[in-house]
């Protein structure tokens, strides 16, 4: 076989996949895709992949729509027209502000970084509604996975599921050597999507998922969010 060169290599879909080790360490979220989109066989692999999510008593109330192609363009088109409108029509509510203590500090930090991996000042308002923008169009990727769920009680069993869901979406992309962000910024626009893709309003939206290559240059894509240490979060009893 031909040899590639390295950075084509880095774009090539893995054959193998990764063992979980690796894949978990690989993910991370990445906000500057490649163009090029995966094949379908791929995108049915990784559904197939995140379908074997647990979830409370094996109800598996995940509801997903996966936008590719000419419908993805259209539909960034929509976001950003809403998001200029003032738009806004979130399924469930979201108070960053609500987050104190050791939690806030984290939110503060990670933004921080992001913006200054980016280059831009967190009083520029300008730049972070490209951030927005850039959300918007699902950070350039080629597919944007749309997390819908059914609504039950105050849905955080229903939301877990979901949860449990994203993330085994997630690894199956890392182990494959692919990328993705989890968004819930996209869910600020239910409404839009709903109509866009003609789902009922039974179905609410946590989040979106863009996903596809990472592009490795990209300066978004060069640092790595570090985690607590263990005994800020786990508590071994014996
Ligand atoms: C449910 C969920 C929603 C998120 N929503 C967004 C989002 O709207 N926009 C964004 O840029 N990042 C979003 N993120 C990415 C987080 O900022 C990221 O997971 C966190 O900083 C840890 O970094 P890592 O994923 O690279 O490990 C979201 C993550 C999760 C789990």
């Amino acid at each position: 076989m031909a040899q590639q060169p390295a950075n084509q290599h880095k774009e090539t879909l893995l054959q193998t996949l990764l063992p979980f080790d690796q894949a978990v360490r690989a993910r991370h979220s990445v906000r500057h895709f490649l163009a090029k989109p995966l094949a379908q066989e791929t995108l049915i692999s990784i559904a197939n992949d995140a379908q074997l999510a647990p979830s409370n008593c094996n109800t598996q109330p995940w509801n997903v729509h996966i936008v590719s192609g000419a419908k993805r363009e259209v539909l960034s088109q929509r976001l950003l027209q809403a998001d200029a409108q003032g738009l806004h029509s979130p399924d469930f509510s979201f108070d960053m502000q609500a987050f104190g203590g050791a939690y806030g500090e984290r939110r503060k930090q990670q933004g921080k970084i992001y913006y200054q991996s980016i280059g831009i000042a967190r009083d520029d308002l300008e730049a972070r509604k490209a951030v927005v923008k850039n959300n918007l169009n699902f950070y350039g990727a080629p597919h944007a996975a749309f997390l819908f769920m059914p609504s039950f009680g105050d849905n955080v069993r229903t939301a877990g599921d979901i949860g449990m869901y994203g993330q085994t979406f997630l690894l199956s992309l890392a182990a494959r050597g692919l990328a993705g962000i989890p968004q819930t910024i996209l869910g600020f626009y239910a409404d839009t999507i709903r109509e866009f893709l003609s789902i009922s309003p039974e179905y609410k939206l946590l989040f979106g998922i863009s996903f596809g290559y990472e592009d490795r240059n990209a300066p978004a894509n060069q640092f790595k969010m570090g985690r607590a240490p263990l005994n800020q979060s786990v508590t071994f009893h014996d």
